[in-house]
């Protein structure tokens, strides 16, 4: 099957030790999707094991109190989330777990489906910025909503559900990156119409092209790709040369593309 080399890449290089990954509770899933909404993985795992330890299930959570999960949040940052979280406990301890979860306070459509999928294996397809990228980029333009889930069902190949998603949001975690791709070490190469070539005349292009200007107008318009962007935070003179170019389009202190489209090529 064309897929099984990123079935072997996510045996290997997957992120199996993330403690949420251990358990297949819905609620402890559900805690550490709602943590990984607006934080880093590398900040939720200093929290979710203690967040656990104090309010194991919905019964804890939903008679501690929406006080005592905003204290136990600590800097996770966006602190609604937990008194969201706690609207969640109180309602699954009172009704039991609805059919769809995207009814519950503060889980989209997103967090509702990458819930089912890690929890239950359910077959869902779960798209976050992350497996988005990679997605397009395989098929080397933007797509539809419904052009996307397909597209994630079919690079999953012979895997599915909770396997299928995970694999996907790590290769676009640690491969398939936004700025600088690591399409060398990707198990979707031979696939993806976006890749970097790997033939030497290329190589030696891409060292040339290595630290020029180039490279630079590449930086920011890649970043310009995925989002609008605070000028403050871009190469200045990369992007006014973009503008003179008629690339890119500076309103108020935000740079962003011309008529706000975006691209999922490579640059
Ligand atoms: N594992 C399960 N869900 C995750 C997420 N949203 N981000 C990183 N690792 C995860």
């Amino acid at each position: 099957m064309a897929t099984a080399p990123l079935a072997r890449w996510y045996a290997t290089n997957g992120r199996h030790a993330l403690p949420w990954r251990a358990t297949r509770d819905r609620w402890a899933v559900l805690v550490a999707e709602v943590m990984l909404q607006q934080t880093q993985v590398s900040r939720v795992v200093q929290v979710w094991d203690a967040f656990m330890a104090q309010f194991p299930d919905v019964d804890t959570a939903a008679a501690a109190g929406p006080g005592a999960l905003i204290a136990a949040w600590g800097r996770l940052g966006y602190p609604r989330r937990a008194r969201r979280l706690w609207e969640t406990a109180t309602y699954v301890a009172e009704h039991g777990w609805p059919a769809d979860l995207s009814v519950l306070p503060g889980i989209g459509r997103y967090t509702a489906g990458a819930i089912t999928a890690e929890a239950d294996d359910a077959d869902t397809v779960a798209l976050d910025t992350n497996i988005r990228r990679v997605v397009e980029r395989v098929h080397g333009r933007l797509l539809t909503p419904s052009e996307a889930d397909a597209g994630m069902r079919a690079l999953g190949g012979r895997l599915a559900g909770r396997e299928r998603l995970l694999a996907l949001m790590d290769l676009g975690a640690l491969v398939c990156t936004p700025r600088d791709p690591g399409c060398e070490q990707c198990p979707l190469h031979d696939r993806c119409a976006t890749r970097a070539p790997l033939d030497g005349e290329r190589r030696a292009r891409q060292a040339a092209y290595k630290g020029s200007f180039r490279q630079r107008r590449g930086i920011v318009l890649a970043a310009l790709r995925l989002a609008p962007t605070p000028v403050a935070q871009l190469d200045g003179e990369a992007l006014a040369s973009l503008v003179t170019d008629g690339l890119a389009e500076v309103t108020g202190a935000v740079a962003a593309l011309p008529g706000g489209a975006r691209s999922a090529q490579c640059s």
